[in-house]
């Protein structure tokens, strides 16, 4: 097992919600007993090798099982790891990730209002860059303009990412379809799904809507001082447990692959496919590696849509996205638009 580098400190108020996993202690006897597979770890051998009282180790152990840790215990003879959650908890997600900045800590919401409220808040705040905010469930999951996101407990990824870009605003674009590339690269690598991208910030397939992105930033001038990318996955949700409104719609990967999903592996791969694209977006200072690759994942150049945005409505032959992720919508009559933002619907492919 690799290590895990100390969750850096960090002061979450309480009122953003109930949070799970945290605790140096628990983190060390979690580290210690997964050191030794399947073995049983004397519990006078974890006192010393941590430095712990054995009231502290079984204070730790009780809390990781209350996480859903599957830890049998002797009192004579020890400890044994017997099976770890599913679950959303900064040392599940950080473990061993070997990335340079996403993931740098994380705070795992039981329930929250909207992890990008509360990303926007802890980056206020001072939270490091790449620090991510899980939530079991959302109750105001909110989604691209202004519309609300279902978030049940337990039904998908429901997280965002702290980030602070070297980029002006209009590098806003490129930090949605960082979240969507990675997101879409993620699920094709894990599990073969051919899920697309559809603009401005859809994970698609077969048509349905699979998950989204929604990003949010503060800015001074015109930099981005820090930015917020939420992705919501459906991961879980079974079609009947989306409200009728959305039920034929909306996908989720069970619905696609007919069996759960662990939440865990999927957000550490996406994790890891947004590091090695975020490095690369602010080293470059532009997003044309993203919208290329964005390009690569969409089967919208060439068709013909209807965009429309607070009752404006277009329609037109996509020509492409410009390096900031614009829209390039080209009318009946030859001239191209340059749209930032709108509903689209696939009119001919
Ligand atoms: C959309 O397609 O409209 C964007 C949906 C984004 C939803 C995610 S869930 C995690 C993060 N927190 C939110 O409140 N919204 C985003």
């Amino acid at each position: 097992m690799t290590a895990t580098a100390p969750i850096p400190k960090f002061h979450v108020p309480a009122f953003l919600g109930e949070r799970r996993g945290e605790g140096e202690t628990a983190d060390a006897v979690a580290i210690a007993l997964k050191a030794a597979p399947g073995a049983i770890v004397s519990g006078e051998r974890l006192c010393r090798s941590l430095g712990l009282t054995r009231t502290a180790i079984w204070k730790a152990v009780r809390q990781l099982r209350a996480e859903g840790y599957t830890i049998g215990a002797s009192r004579r003879v020890g400890y044994r790891l017997a099976g770890e959650p599913d679950a959303l908890l900064p040392r599940t997600i950080r473990e061993g990730l070997g990335t340079r900045a996403l993931g740098s800590g994380a705070t795992c919401f039981r329930k929250t209002r909207s992890t990008n409220d509360a990303g926007l808040r802890l980056a206020e705040l001072r939270a490091p860059e790449g620090w991510v905010v899980t939530a079991d469930e959302q109750t105001g999951g909110k989604g691209r303009l202004g519309r609300s996101w279902y978030s049940p407990q337990g039904g998908g990824l429901w997280f965002s990412v702290i980030l602070r870009p070297n980029l002006p605003v209009s590098g806003a674009q490129a930090l949605t379809f960082l979240g969507a590339v990675s997101t879409a690269h993620a699920i094709r690598a894990l599990y073969g799904v051919p899920v697309a991208l559809k603009w401005p910030n859809d994970i698609v397939h077969g048509g349905k809507k699979l998950g989204g992105v929604l990003t949010e930033l503060a800015a001074e001038s015109d930099q981005i001082k820090h930015a917020v990318v939420g992705v919501g996955l459906n991961v879980n949700v079974a079609r009947h447990g989306f409200p009728a409104a959305i039920r034929d719609t909306a996908a989720s990967l069970r619905t696609i692959m007919r069996r759960n999903i662990p939440l865990v592996p999927l957000l550490r791969r996406i994790l890891v496919e947004m590091d090695r694209r975020y490095a690369e977006l602010v080293s470059r200072g532009n997003g044309a590696a993203l919208v290329a690759e964005w390009r690569e994942l969409t089967p919208m150049i060439g068709s013909i849509v209807r965009v429309s945005h607070f009752g404006h409505v277009r329609e037109g032959t996509v020509a492409g996205v410009d390096p900031d992720g614009a829209l390039l919508l080209r009318s009946p009559s030859g001239v191209v638009d340059r749209l930032l933002a709108g509903d689209v619907t696939i009119l001919r492919r």
